[in-house]
């Protein structure tokens, strides 16, 4: 036995894809997986050996060929399985009753272009060359006993006759074309296909041109025109290369039909139309601004969704343009329910439910967008419901009028939209009822939310020594998770989350303070924002500018390093609810580090926890930039301090030069003191500075006094030789000898002064050494500190 069958389906129930095959009283029960589909001719052959019990199951392109199963159980002893006769054969309708009721629920809605019922077998040749349409004499070698071409059928309930050339149920014509019976521009009716994901049609060959042509025929009516035309070609003119270029790709077109003289690109003529029923399968070229049909090509049957339904809504939410009722295209449900123009509106019935209807509240050209409908006898509640009919995809945000756009372009702060409905009701978040904006996000786990904190100095504004103060420019981010709060319309970009009315949300309120622990003051905000980024954790960002005292420690001033801490902690939360933390480093200088004094070495943020309550502990590290104090106070000091040191080198006799020189330096050493003194802060204490001019200025005055101590020694010593009790007069032997002065000198170098001298000429550098070595110790240690 052999059923052969073609058939399309429009509808299928449910889900299963699958094929139930039994006969003989139940004995024989056996089920085939296929692949079907929707609006697709498909070819299907199932032949069954009860013999040799086997069975070939062909469908399209799959052969399966199998062992039946056979249930001993149903059969009477002794028996084999074998279909009896008599009874009747009902297609297109499970019978579940004896009667064979007809119920819509349990019908096959679809069409069938051949069925043949044989009553031996084909052999599995045939039956290929039956499903590749191959073998026209097919049917005349063995006659079916049940046929639709022998009228075997009785036709009843909503069925229609109609015929189809065997070459459209064989042949598979790429795309599917259909014509939408209003007249556009040719600008608007790219745009009208593209809502529905597909192309203006381009007819690629003189069968092309007639099939579709004579499929649209019947439009004429509608679509006449002054132009006389019936649809717009999916081609349009380059004027400076003089080329038709399809729509598609671009590229010049391969087939035409124009009208002689018809055909040349124009600035004014630079699109093409197809002729009605007075200029038949020929094209002419045309003004893009003049109104005609619309002809859209798609892949295969366009698939539109409709969204906003109710879950418990019998509608089906899955329809398929499809054939014309009422001279408008017909939206097909995938099970029962479809749009049809009726009575001058958009009406949604269905077969299954005939109390189930919709009304387009509007009148417009077609329903696809959102439009208010008007439901009746659903299972909802709802009565007056916007329904938004889309043939975008999943990853296409559909406008109101039905343009498809990317997501991304969704509250991109751009309008995409030819209506601009993609930038309206952008808000990210959903805040349910009875949130609090004063309540911290609530815990998930047992432990504390997690407030992620991240500080950006972006710049140093001012580090000032003399006034104790540090002002700096940080952008502070906070990251946590509200799980209170849904998400919306998230981009992948997170800051184009912006949340609108970040004052209906919690916040992180953040208190600075500083290692002096007083408040630090905020200087302006630049911009408080809330983002939401794609792991949903909301970020709070603020750009500010913190003024901080800083305890300087200035004793080794210029060779100093310095410290100054910020806290940041977030009023009213504690360690129970939420605990800041540091995100990823926490910390980062995007500044200059060189300031005009100090360099910024190191920056660290730590956390401590007090009494419950984590801070972030930041602090920043500057040493000093003594070059600055080398080159204009210890270089020329040291200088003073060498030329005053020098003095004692001069002729003990010369004792105006030797003081005046000394108290010269000295002299300067103090106005370099005082000059440098009033640009660097006064403090109680020595700094190294001042520890320096100090020990200078004494080295000097000490330089001083020994001066004219030696002085006085000498002036007392000459004082003697003249007191004529205490000389010794000598007087020389002979001439040539050792004359009167050689003789004083000698004694002159001999003198106690002269010694002296000699004694403080080494002793002042080893003095000083000590007190430098002293001194590069404090510098040393002030610097690593
Ligand atoms: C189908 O075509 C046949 C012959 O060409 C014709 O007799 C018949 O009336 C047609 N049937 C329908 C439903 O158009
Ligand atoms: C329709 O689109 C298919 C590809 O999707 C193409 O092969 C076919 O030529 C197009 N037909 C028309 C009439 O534009
Ligand atoms: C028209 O053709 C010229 C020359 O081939 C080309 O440079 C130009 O880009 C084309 N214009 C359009 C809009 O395709
Ligand atoms: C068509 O609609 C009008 C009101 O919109 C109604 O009065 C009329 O009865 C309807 N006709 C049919 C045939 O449904
Ligand atoms: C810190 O801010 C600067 C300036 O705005 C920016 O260039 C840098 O990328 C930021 N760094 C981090 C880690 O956010
Ligand atoms: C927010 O939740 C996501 C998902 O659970 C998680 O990966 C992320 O680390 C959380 N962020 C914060 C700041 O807690
Ligand atoms: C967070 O987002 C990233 C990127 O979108 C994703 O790969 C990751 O799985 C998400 N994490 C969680 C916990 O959802």
């Amino acid at each position: 036995m052999v059923l052969v069958c073609m058939a399309r389906v429009i509808n299928i129930k449910g889900e299963s894809r699958s094929l139930t095959f039994t006969c003989c009283g139940g004995s024989v029960g056996e089920n085939v997986i296929i692949p079907l589909s929707l609006y697709v001719w498909q070819h299907f052959c199932l032949a069954i050996d009860l013999i040799s019990e086997h069975m070939l199951v062909a469908f399209d392109n799959v052969l399966e060929e199998r062992q039946l199963q056979i249930d001993d159980a149903k059969l009477l002893p002794g028996t084999r399985p074998r279909v009896t006769g008599g009874g009747r054969l009902v297609v297109g309708q499970d019978i579940a009753t004896l009667e064979g009721q007809f119920d819509v629920s349990h019908n096959f809605h679809g069409e069938i272009a051949d069925l043949r019922i044989y009553d031996h077998l084909l052999e599995t040749s045939h039956v290929k060359r039956f499903i590749h349409c191959e073998d026209k004499a097919f049917s005349s070698q063995v006659a079916p006993i049940i046929s639709l071409e022998k009228k075997s059928f009785m036709i009843k309930g909503q069925t229609q006759l109609f015929n189809i050339s065997e070459d459209e149920v064989c042949r598979h014509i790429p795309g599917y074309t259909m014509l939408f019976p209003e007249k556009k521009t040719f600008i608007d009716s790219i745009s009208w296909c593209d809502k529905l994901r597909g192309d203006i049609a381009l007819p690629t060959s003189l069968e092309n041109n007639i099939q579709i042509f004579d499929k649209f025929i019947e439009f004429n009516n509608e679509c006449f025109d002054v132009w006389q035309a019936l649809y717009w070609v999916g081609a349009s003119g380059n004027v400076s290369s003089g080329q038709w270029l399809r729509l598609i790709d671009d590229q010049p077109i391969h087939w035409h039909n124009f009208k002689d003289s018809w055909e040349s690109v124009t600035d004014k003529y630079s699109c093409i139309l197809a002729g009605g029923i007075l200029h038949p399968y020929e094209w002419y070229h045309a003004p893009c601004t003049v109104i005609a049909c619309v002809m859209c090509n798609f892949t295969s049957h366009p698939e539109v969704h409709l969204r906003g339904l109710c879950e418990s809504s019998l509608f089906d939410r899955s329809l398929f343009l499809h054939e014309y009722i009422n001279n408008r295209p017909k939206f097909d449900g995938a099970r029962h329910s479809s749009i049809i123009w009726n009575n001058k509106s958009w009406v949604m019935e269905s077969r299954l439910y005939p109390q189930l209807s919709a009304k387009m509240v509007d009148q417009m050209d077609y329903p696809v967008g959102l439009h208010l409908w008007n439901i009746r006898g659903d299972k909802c509640r709802q009565k007056e419901v916007y329904l938004l009919l889309t043939a975008c995809r999943a990853d296409e945000f559909t406008c109101d009028d039905g343009t498809c756009i990317d997501k991304s372009q969704r509250c991109d702060l751009s309008t995409d939209c030819p209506d601009h409905t993609d930038e309206l009701t952008c808000d990210v978040m959903a805040i349910p009822e009875g949130y609090s904006a004063q309540l911290p996000p609530p815990k998930i786990t047992l432990k504390p939310v997690p407030l992620l904190f991240h500080l950006n100095i972006t710049s140093i504004r001012e580090f000032n020594v003399v006034s104790f103060t540090l002002t700096i420019d940080v952008i502070i981010t906070i990251r946590w998770n509200d799980s209170r709060v849904t998400f919306t319309n998230l981009q992948e970009d997170h800051r184009k989350n912006k949340v609108k009315q970040p004052g209906l949300l919690w916040t992180p309120e953040l208190m600075v303070t500083d290692g002096t622990q007083s408040w630090v003051q905020h200087g302006q905000t630049d911009g408080d924002d809330v983002y939401s980024g794609s792991n949903n954790s909301l970020l709070y960002r603020l750009h500010k500018t913190l003024k901080s005292r800083c305890q300087l420690d200035l004793e080794s001033y210029p060779f100093d390093t310095q410290r100054c801490s910020l806290f940041f902690t977030v009023q009213g939360i504690t360690d129970f609810s939420g605990k800041l933390d540091k995100e990823g480093a926490g910390l980062t200088f995007a500044g200059t580090r060189q300031l005009l004094e100090y360099n910024l070495v190191d920056e660290t943020i730590h956390d401590i926890t007090e009494e419950q309550v984590t801070q972030m502990k930041v602090r920043l590290k500057f040493t000093n930039l003594y070059k600055y104090y080398t080159m204009n106070a210890f270089l020329p000091s040291t200088m003073m301090l060498v030329i005053s040191y020098f003095s004692l080198y001069f002729d003990l006799e010369d004792f105006q030069d030797r003081i005046m020189v000394s108290l010269t330096s000295l002299l300067v050493l103090a106005a370099f003191f005082s000059q440098t003194s009033l640009t660097i802060p006064k403090t109680s204490y020595l700094k190294l500075i001042d520890v320096w001019y100090v020990a200078l200025i004494s080295y000097v005055f000490f330089v001083i006094i020994s001066l004219i101590f030696v002085e006085n020694l000498r002036l007392r010593d000459i004082k003697q030789q003249q007191c004529p009790h205490k000389t010794i007069q000598v007087t020389p032997f002979a001439p040539g000898h050792i004359s009167s002065k050689e003789l004083a000198t000698t004694i002159h170098t001999n003198s106690l002064p002269a010694r002296l001298n000699c004694f403080l000429i080494v002793f002042f550098p080893l003095a000083f050494f000590v007190f430098f070595v002293y001194f590069v110790a404090a510098c040393a240690d002030g610097l690593k500190e």
